[in-house]
């Protein structure tokens, strides 16, 4: 599970989580997964705005996929989320500033638009220089992630398929025309959660890099069979004994 890693500032003990998978209203249902591990790309929950607000959460046991739950696409390292690029960000946080979201708690969701990162430097300017980051990647609505929407995702439909671009990191307000939401930007880290999960699927043909390891390996052998024919064939047809068997 992709998470943002302030998240974790309040308890960095597994066993202090649970993960309620395939839900659409926030309910302590008795099925859910435990955590087995809390993977923090900074080691340890970073001060809000900061770079690296990213973390993966291990479960104790593997998961049932179904109708209701189901893995989002991690995008390519080079993918691009240009600016204008239409999005949803979905969470049980505020549903505006100072507005906790009401009973019966259901999942929210807003279309957002990515903001290039000269408009967002320029919207979060600070004395001393913009907080906006490499690793960040910013989006505005009219609607927006609020307080406690922190780690929820960010996804792009691209060619068909849904794509996480960013998780929930911070804003200043919520919803402020002037003040776009600020996430942790996915392609900056799906290297780092490709090395952590080998087995994380991507959007594009993973097994593809076998084949010219496949060809190097055979190629080779393929060559010397032909060799060694050729020189069997001329060896069997020169040799002394077999000229004398024919005779
Ligand atoms: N830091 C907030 C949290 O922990 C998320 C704030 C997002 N704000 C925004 N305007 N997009 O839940």
């Amino acid at each position: 599970v992709l998470t943002a890693a302030h998240c974790f500032s309040g308890s960095v003990n597994s066993s202090d989580y649970q993960v309620h998978l395939g839900e659409l209203t926030v309910t302590l249902s008795p099925h859910f997964s435990t955590v087995k591990r809390i993977i923090m790309y900074t080691g340890s929950p970073g001060p809000p705005g900061s770079s690296g607000d990213i973390a993966l959460v291990q479960l104790s046991s593997p998961v049932a996929l179904s109708s209701q739950v189901q893995p989002v696409c991690l995008p390519e390292a080079s993918a691009d989320f240009y600016p204008g690029m239409q999005c949803w960000v979905t969470g049980w946080g505020y549903t505006g500033e100072g507005e906790p979201l009401k009973p019966p708690y259901n999942l929210q969701e807003a279309k957002v638009s990515v903001v290039d990162v000269k408009t967002c430097s320029q919207a979060y300017n600070s004395p001393n220089g913009s907080l906006i980051q490499p690793d960040m990647l910013c989006a505005r609505g009219p609607g927006d992630a609020c307080q406690d929407d922190s780690g929820g995702p960010l996804v792009c439909q691209v060619a068909g398929t849904w794509q996480q671009a960013g998780v929930v990191s911070w804003g200043e307000g919520c919803g402020r025309p002037d003040r776009p939401g600020v996430y942790a930007r996915v392609t900056a880290y799906v290297n780092w959660i490709h090395h952590h999960i080998p087995e994380a699927g991507g959007s594009g043909m993973q097994g593809l890099p076998w084949a010219p390891l496949l060809a190097a390996l055979f190629w080779p052998s393929l060559f010397l069979l032909l060799v060694s024919g050729v020189l069997m064939a001329k060896y069997w047809l020169s040799s002394p004994s077999h000229a004398a068997s024919e005779l």
